[in-house]
Parts: C-alpha cells; sequence; structure tokens
C-alpha cells in the first residue's frame, strides 16, 4: 500500500531562511514548512528534542521562530559536536577564525591534515571542510571539491559574511539551545518516559534501512537499529515527526506500530522525484477528503 501524499509540498529551500552554517547532507531545510504546521498550535511545546541533530535546521528553526521554547539537539559525530559546542559557546573566538579565514586549497587541506589545538580549532575545522567537500560530506573518503559550484573551485561555497550572520543569529538564542554529544537512541530510551505532552521529538537518523548505503556513505556513524528507534518512540507515546525513505523495512515498521505516514515528493538533482515519508502517531498531514 503507498501512504497518501502530504497535505504540504516539498518546498524549494530557497525560500526558507537559511539557519545553519553547515551544509549538511540529508539536511531537512525543505521540510520546514512541516515542521511549522506541525509546532505552529498553540500552546507551543516546551521542549524539542532532536537526537540526530546534524546541520540542526530543524531545532534552530523552531527556536528562532519561537515554535518551542527550547531545545535539545543530540549528535554523536565529534567533529560536528565540536561545530555544536564551539557554536553555542564559543561563538565569538570562531566568527573571528571565518572572517580571518583565506579558503585556498592549501588552506584547506592543512586544516584537513591538522588535529586542532582547542574547541575553536576543532569546531571551525569541521566548518570549513563540510563547506570544501563535495556534498558538504564529512564522512571518512569525502573528496574535497574539485571545480566547486559553477566552477568557483574550492571557495564556492565559503560565504564569510552569511556564515557570520548565521553564527551570530545562533550566539543570540544559545540560552535556549543546549547541544550534547552522545547517542540519540540511548537518550530517547533513557527519557522515554518524561516524554510528557509539552515535549516534542524530531527524529531524522541516517537512512539505512533495508542495507541502504547512502545513509552510510554519508555519515561516520551510521548504525541504526530501526526497529529499536520504532520500539521506542511507540512505547514512550512521544509526539514525535520522523522522517525515512520510503523502504520495505520502514513501511512494515510503521504498520506494525500503527503510526501514520504521508509522502513528500523530492526532486533529486537529475530532476526525479523521490518519496520520502513523514511519520508522526497520528495523521497531521492529510488532505482533507
Ligand atoms: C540525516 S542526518 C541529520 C540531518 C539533520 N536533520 C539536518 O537537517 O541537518 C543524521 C545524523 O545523525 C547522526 N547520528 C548517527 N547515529 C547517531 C546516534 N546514534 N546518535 C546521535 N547521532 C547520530 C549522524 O552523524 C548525522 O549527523
Amino acid at each position: 500500500m503507498i501512504f497518501p501524499e502530504s497535505s504540504i509540498p516539498a518546498v524549494n529551500v530557497a525560500q526558507v531562511p537559511q539557519r545553519s552554517p553547515l551544509r549538511y547532507p540529508g539536511g531537512k531545510t525543505w521540510l520546514i514548512p512541516h515542521i511549522r504546521a506541525w509546532l505552529g498550535g498553540s500552546p507551543s511545546p516546551r521542549l524539542l528534542i532532536e537526537p540526530f541533530a546534524g546541520g540542526g535546521v530543524v531545532s534552530l528553526t523552531a527556536v528562532m521562530e519561537s515554535l518551542v521554547k527550547r531545545c535539545i539537539m543530540i549528535e554523536l559525530d565529534r567533529d560536528v559536536a565540536a561545530f555544536w559546542h564551539a557554536a553555542l559557546h564559543e561563538g565569538k573566538g570562531l566568527t573571528e577564525r571565518v572572517q580571518t579565514f583565506a579558503p585556498t586549497r592549501s588552506n584547506v587541506e592543512a586544516l584537513a591534515n591538522t588535529a586542532p589545538r582547542n574547541l575553536i580549532e576543532h569546531g571551525f575545522r569541521t566548518l570549513v571542510l563540510n563547506r570544501t567537500r563535495r556534498g558538504g560530506i564529512l564522512a571518512p573518503g569525502a573528496s574535497l571539491s574539485r571545480k566547486g559550484e559553477n566552477g568557483q573551485g574550492i571557495s564556492s561555497r565559503w560565504y564569510p559574511d552569511t556564515l557570520v550572520k548565521r553564527l551570530d543569529a545562533i550566539g543570540r538564542h544559545a540560552d535556549r539551545i543546549t547541544f550534547c554529544e552522545t547517542d540519540g537512541m540511548q537518550f530517547l530510551e533513557d527519557f522515554a518516559c518524561d516524554l510528557k505532552q509539552d515535549v516534542v521529538v524530531f527524529v531524522d537518523p541516517p537512512y539505512t534501512a533495508g542495507g541502504k548505503r547512502a545513509g552510510s556513505r554519508l555519515y561516520a556513524h551510521n548504525r541504526i537499529d530501526h526497529e529499536r528507534l520504532f520500539a521506542i518512540l511507540a512505547e514512550s507515546r512521544a509526539n514525535f515527526l520522523m522522517t525515512y525513505d520510503c523502504a520495505p523495512e520502514i513501511i512494515s515498521l510503521i504498520r506494525l506500530h500503527g503510526f501514520s505516514a504521508v509522502r513528500v515528493l523530492m526532486k533529486n538533482s537529475h530532476h526525479t522525484h523521490l518519496p520520502e515519508l513523514v511519520i508522526t502517531p497520528k495523521p497531521v498531514f492529510h488532505n482533507p477528503s
């Protein structure tokens, strides 16, 4: 059986404010209209938990647009975690590094081959590699962008003024954002019984169900027990929104737990439409029939 199409179309990412300094593979900017609709009722939820935060687009948007009061972002990758620690607690030092860096190939390679000396250097290294590697991929084996976007070379995605503005905005909201460098699955399991009515959970794990390779190529941490994740969410009775690709294993898990799902058609770089699933405990995005 095929799930109905969402009442909200996938948005062109140029139409929503870009809030994350990271250019994240599998980033969910296209989902922002769904997030606004999901969280937009009143009263607004007290807390959003994002156990697989990556570039953190959803958490940043929810806090900056006051869709929630606070958020907890969780990420296991230590390089990505260093970026978030630095952005939230060492914003001034990080923006200074952004403003003074010349993104030449030799400077980027030197940064990649040097162990960072402190938190600012570590977070800065993550940001530079993320914005200069092909597709923003940080996983082992990712290569530097050769021609860059529009043939402009390695620096084609390095916009210091824009990055500084995004980092400044994060700094202004840092008192409402908690970042935890830990296993998001374990976190969910440990706090499952505390996921009360005014707490919501946004879940965007690596897509590796059914042995798919996309998730394993994009992220260093990609081993997810999808069955366990579904079971934790079902047992917690949390108000969650989860995204997945349309893999047969995921369709069975949605059925097994009686969750609701809609399809959102995404255009990939070859302009073909790939459905992504937006999964919730109860119907949220169904067209009224
Ligand atoms: C699909 S990406 C999230 C993208 C994010 N929603 C965005 O818009 O940028 C999945 C993330 O989960 C992280 N991850 C994988 N396993 C994890 C785990 N057990 N705990 C926490 N994070 C994990 C990966 O490092 C990756 O950053």
